[in-house]
């Protein structure tokens, strides 16, 4: 009688932007978890550097090179992921930019654009090609990293319920918080096409974590701040979608409003 004792197959992630910073944390946070994860970055050299770091603590990480921005890189990305993987079960959108904080009277609309062609289109162009792969597991989730200063209602009651900015002085930057609005807003749009497939969707801050994106301060560690993102990565059947959430100091997380 033969008996069935082979593990599981690993799960795999692809983490884009994950040779730095939040995206780096998380993609080995996920890799502990024993995911097989797609380390995405633009630049072969920082991700080869970033994907030999993790693969000397054990980790099952692999440099890919894609730029959100760039069409062909995320189509290829795609098509050997699907070659060497045959499907995808986790996606973090992370990659992102957010220079300059400018005030909005003093925005330049090609700085918008820019942005936007990294932080929104790049979502939508890394989802779109990926979804085929995710349609292919039995439990996809979608994870697209987003800000507090993505919601419209703290905005409006110059609020931050991370704590992390006194009442009353709610950031003022154009471009970094419209392109996170807008990432919230796909979020959702996502979420309830992908509902009825099981692929859960949700829209995730790191909170305020020290990386090069702002000049190194914040409230919580990259350790911490990658917690919930991974959480929301790792969900079970049936969990949550179409939510907004952010990590906190506690490793309970926030509900963040809309
Ligand atoms: N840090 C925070 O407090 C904070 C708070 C809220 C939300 N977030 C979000 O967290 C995410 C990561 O930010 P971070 O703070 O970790 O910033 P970061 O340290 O500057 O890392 C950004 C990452 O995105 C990559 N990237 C930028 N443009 C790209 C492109 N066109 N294609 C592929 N990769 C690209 C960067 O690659 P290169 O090294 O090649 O530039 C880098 O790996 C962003 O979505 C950000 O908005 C951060």
């Amino acid at each position: 009688m033969t008996s069935s004792t082979s593990s599981p197959s690993p799960r795999i992630a692809l983490v884009t932007g994950a040779n730095k910073g939040v995206g780096r944390t998380i993609a080995q946070q996920l890799a502990e978890l024993g995911m097989t994860v797609w380390l995405g970055a633009r630049d072969p050299e920082r991700g080869k550097q970033a994907e030999s770091e993790l693969r000397d603590l054990g980790l099952d990480v692999r440099f890919i090179r894609l730029d959100v921005t760039d069409e062909a890189t995320v189509a290829r990305a795609a098509e050997h992921i699907g070659r060497e993987s045959g499907r995808l079960d986790v996606l973090v959108n992370n990659a992102g930019i957010s220079r300059p904080w400018d005030l909005p009277s003093e925005t330049a609309v090609e700085d918008v654009q820019d942005t936007f062609d990294t932080n929104v289109f790049g979502y939508i162009r890394v989802t779109n090609a990926m979804l085929p792969l995710l349609r292919r597991s039995d439990a996809g989730r979608i994870v697209n990293i987003s800000s507090v200063i993505g919601s419209l209602t703290a905005a409006a009651e110059n609020h931050d319920p991370t704590g992390a900015f006194p009442d009353g002085q709610f950031p003022v930057i154009l471009s970094h918080s419209m392109s996170k609005a807008a990432v919230n807003s796909l979020t959702v749009m996502y979420a309830n096409e992908l509902r009825a497939e099981g692929i859960l969707v949700n829209a995730v801050s790191p909170n305020w974590v020290p990386t090069d994106a702002n000049g190194h301060s914040g409230i919580l560690t990259p350790e911490q701040g990658a917690r919930m993102p991974v959480r929301m990565a790792a969900l079970p059947d049936g969990g949550p979608t179409g939510t907004f959430t952010c990590s906190d100091a506690t490793g309970d997380g926030l509900t963040l409003p809309w």
